[in-house]
């Protein structure tokens, strides 16, 4: 069996059974407490569901020095961006390895516990570079990582479930779930789609050129920490909401958050995506134009050709890559290079940057962009921000 047959055949959970989490809560409370930030609380939380399967918590100073020069974990496992828990070094000297400790998180709730099997100072200039291909702090993702500690915990964690997820319900579901509602629909080829943009037509388009050749889509928003000005999560959800019943067909669609925090690390995030995908059942995973970029620190489809360095069977999911989609108004519907070939001028297409000024200004970006009642979602949520 390959290391991704194995990897696929069971994610691992490592969460807390509901019945006993109460207990859980009390006696780790008289542990010592390592205080998380929102990323390492939104990780622990994946991990616990398996959506990072195979880790089975923060990573090893073995895995990350893997992970970051190779891009696997030492077992072999492709996994692109490491996933760590820094602290800073006053924190570091209060700590033992192989002392179990609660993690907490901001508000002072304990949301699992770890025992603290590493403890190492990473090159973050060197994360940096390989991870994010820049070490500019202006790169938000890069920026996040030196404002983090400098020491790094690895080991294995327990993880208690979260209040805040089970507020996205009836849409948070664990790769267990989904695996399982996937299989009762008969779907046996599944496409997952990550965004972290308020949907528009390109959007629309790739999913459905996507969902011509599969059995299932499932929608999968990340909901975690993005950067201040991204839309927030619940806008994006009620824009979702507004267009689903009216232009996706009902009993082909699954809806799912995707409670992670955006990493900005382009296209090693796409190999990442595409692997939390595969843990929650799907079969083939969109890649389009500058996925998970931010600014100009990467070219508009690297994130496709770092797929070029994996064997499918390996990955465990199919990538399917799109060629940057507009409406084309002498073909009157959405196009790519690939199937258009008429000139720019006749195609309707608008910058993040350009859409954000426009709904600012209250101006409604054209129908050809964006659904109307996507519009009007997303031009409530900026008149309130005046
Ligand atoms: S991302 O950071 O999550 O990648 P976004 O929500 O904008 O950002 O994109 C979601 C997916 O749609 C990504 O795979 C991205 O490459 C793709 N995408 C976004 N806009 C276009 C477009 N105009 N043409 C083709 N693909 C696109």
């Amino acid at each position: 069996m390959s290391v991704t047959e194995r990897a696929c055949e069971a994610v691992l959970e490592h969460l807390v059974p509901r019945e006993q989490e109460e207990e859980a809560r009390r006696s780790w409370s008289a542990l010592k407490a390592v205080q998380l930030d929102e990323i390492a609380v939104s990780d622990l939380y994946q991990l616990g569901i398996g959506a990072f399967s195979p880790l089975d918590g923060f990573v090893s100073q073995e895995d990350y020095h893997s992970i970051v020069e190779t891009m696997r974990l030492a077992s072999g496992h492709i996994w692109s961006i490491p996933v760590t828990l820094p602290v800073s070094e006053d924190v570091a000297r209060t700590l033992r390895l192989d002392e179990p400790v609660a993690l907490v998180r901001p508000d002072g709730v304990v949301c699992g516990r770890m025992t603290i099997r590493h403890m190492y100072r990473p090159d973050r200039d060197h994360e940096a570079e390989q991870v994010y291909r820049t070490k500019d702090v202006e790169h938000p993702g890069v920026r996040r990582l030196y404002e983090r500690g400098g020491v790094y915990l690895g080991g294995p964690v327990e993880v208690l479930s979260d209040e805040r997820v089970d507020e996205f319900t009836p849409y948070a579901y664990t790769p267990r779930q989904t695996r399982a509602a996937f299989h009762e629909r008969g779907w046996r080829t599944i496409v997952g789609f990550q965004t972290r943009n308020p949907v528009h037509r390109a959007h629309e388009y790739i999913q459905k050129v996507a969902l011509e050749v599969v059995d299932g889509l499932f929608l999968n928003p990340l909901v975690g920490p993005t950067k201040a000005d991204d839309v927030p999560a619940d806008v994006r959800l009620r824009a979702y909401q507004a267009i689903l019943e009216h232009y996706y067909p009902r009993n082909r669609v699954f809806f799912g958050v995707y409670k992670a925090a955006m990493r900005y690390a382009g296209p090693r995030e796409a190999v990442m995506h595409a692997l939390v995908r595969r843990n929650f059942g799907c079969t083939h995973f969109i890649v389009g134009r500058d996925h998970a970029g931010v600014g100009n620190y990467y070219g508009t489809f690297d994130a496709q050709r770092i797929f070029d360095q994996f064997d499918v069977a390996d990955l465990g999911i199919t990538p399917l890559f799109f060629d940057n989609a507009f409406y084309c108004r002498k073909c009157q519907g959405m196009a790519t290079a690939k199937t258009c070939p008429h000139s720019d001028d006749d195609h309707v297409t608008l910058s993040g940057t350009k859409v954000r000024q426009m709904l600012r200004e209250g101006i409604a970006p054209p129908p050809e962009f964006s659904r109307p009642e996507v519009v009007l979602v997303l031009m409530e949520y900026y008149s309130k921000q005046a």
